[in-house]
């Protein structure tokens, strides 16, 4: 158990600054994973923590260990920072089976023989890759290939463990199976886990916390996954999250508008003007597919469906709402229920179970997912 911490770190590649002043901490044992989009710094922030890039300035701690300071260009190495590491490629060595993939870790260390062979044999089949100890990585799929490289991460029982997107080979079942595998081993392990993804699904199952990291590599909010999944700070987060709709609207005399044909759209609830002290004449409201309500009596809103996917257990739908579109989704058992089926070119009544409304500053509009 460790905790690690960057402080104000700032890392470029030519003129492309990829980090900018990033501080935050790691507590001792948690699960904090690193949510953003292609391209943002994720794995270079865990290279930087791995020992394998120099920050150009700022500091990064681990336990009471500084092992990198920018301004004096200094860097532990990475064999000296009990770290253990599954990259994106999940380089495997090409030349040693399964089990001498899982050993190397161990022989490095010196670990005796015997127990280096049955904790090897343990972790082999805790990926579930047992019966397959003798096979080299070029007999392996690319999914088995991660699960090795995962193994080995974990074998040595390292204080830290950083996980640059190791189930992106996965198939959807294996996936889920070893993201509740990975929570547990760290559980058991007490090791504090850094996690890299851009899978919103996995980050919101496994972690304790979660930072929602733009384009630009800053950290948009850090937070519980109920906290970024229920409150998110600003459109970014909630477009990350999941399958986003935003609304325009504009303000006047407590009633909005939807931007798109000036038409009257829903009170402005007090609350939004007073706790959340929003001014701005120009709003998003937001919400999930699964609070767009649809009803057979047309108003106060009225859309028209304009397309229509039945996607096994849930109809999605594509809404007009006066120039906006918004996906609507409802179970299709309630729907058949509820008599809510509809066609392309059905008129609906719409409301929402749930609105969020933030200040418009140029963010993008209608549906995103
Ligand atoms: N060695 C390098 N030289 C120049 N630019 C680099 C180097 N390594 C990374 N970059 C740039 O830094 C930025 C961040 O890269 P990084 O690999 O951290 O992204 P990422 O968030 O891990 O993306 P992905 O989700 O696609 O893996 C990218 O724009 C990338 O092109
Ligand atoms: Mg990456």
């Amino acid at each position: 158990m460790s905790e690690i911490e960057f402080r104000s770190v700032s890392k470029s590649f030519g003129t492309k600054q990829v980090l900018k002043n990033l501080s935050f901490r790691i507590h001792p044992g948690e699960c904090f994973t690193i949510l953003g989009p292609s391209g943002c710094g994720k794995t270079i922030a865990v290279r930087l923590i791995a020992g394998f890039e120099t920050p150009d300035r700022g500091i990064i701690r681990i336990g009471s260990t500084i092992v990198a300071d920018g301004s004096k260009g200094y860097a532990l190495p990475p064999e000296n920072r009990n770290i253990g590491v599954v990259f994106q490629d999940y380089a495997v060595w090409p030349h040693m089976n399964v089990l001498e993939n899982v050993l190397y870790p161990l022989r490095m260390q010196k670990v005796p023989k015997e127990e280096a062979l049955q904790r090897a044999r343990a972790a082999i089949k805790q990926v579930n890759m047992d019966g397959l100890e003798e096979r080299l990585p070029y007999q392996l799929s690319g999914g088995q290939q991660q699960r090795v490289a995962l193994a080995r991460a974990l074998v040595s029982k390292p204080a830290i463990l950083l996980l640059d997107e190791p189930l992106s080979n996965l198939d959807a079942n294996l996936r889920e199976e070893m993201r509740f595998e990975i929570k547990e081993l760290q559980k058991s392990t007490n090791s504090t886990l850094l996690y890299v993804t851009h899978d919103q699904e996995v980050a919101l199952a496994i972690s304790d916390r979660i930072a929602v990291m733009n384009e630009k590599g800053e950290f948009q909010q850090v937070g519980t996954p109920e906290e970024v999944y229920d409150q998110p700070a600003n459109p970014f987060v909630f477009r990350f999250l999941g399958i986003a709709n935003f609304i325009p609207v504009y303000v006047k005399e407590g009633k909005t508008f939807l931007t798109s044909n000036k038409k009257e759209f829903l009170p402005l609830p007090t609350k939004v003007q007073r706790e959340d002290g929003i001014q701005a004449e120009n709003l998003l409201a937001a919400c999930r597919p699964m609070e767009v309500e649809l009803s057979r009596t047309t108003g106060p809103l009225e859309g028209k469906v304009v397309r229509k996917a039945l996607l096994g257990p849930i109809i999605d739908y594509r809404i007009d709402l006066g120039g906006t579109i918004v996906r609507a989704q409802l179970q299709t058992e309630e729907g058949s229920r509820k008599n809510l089926i509809f066609e392309e070119g059905d008129s609906c009544g719409v409301t929402f179970s749930r609105l969020l409304w933030f200040p418009r500053n140029g963010e993008g509009e209608g549906t995103h997912g």
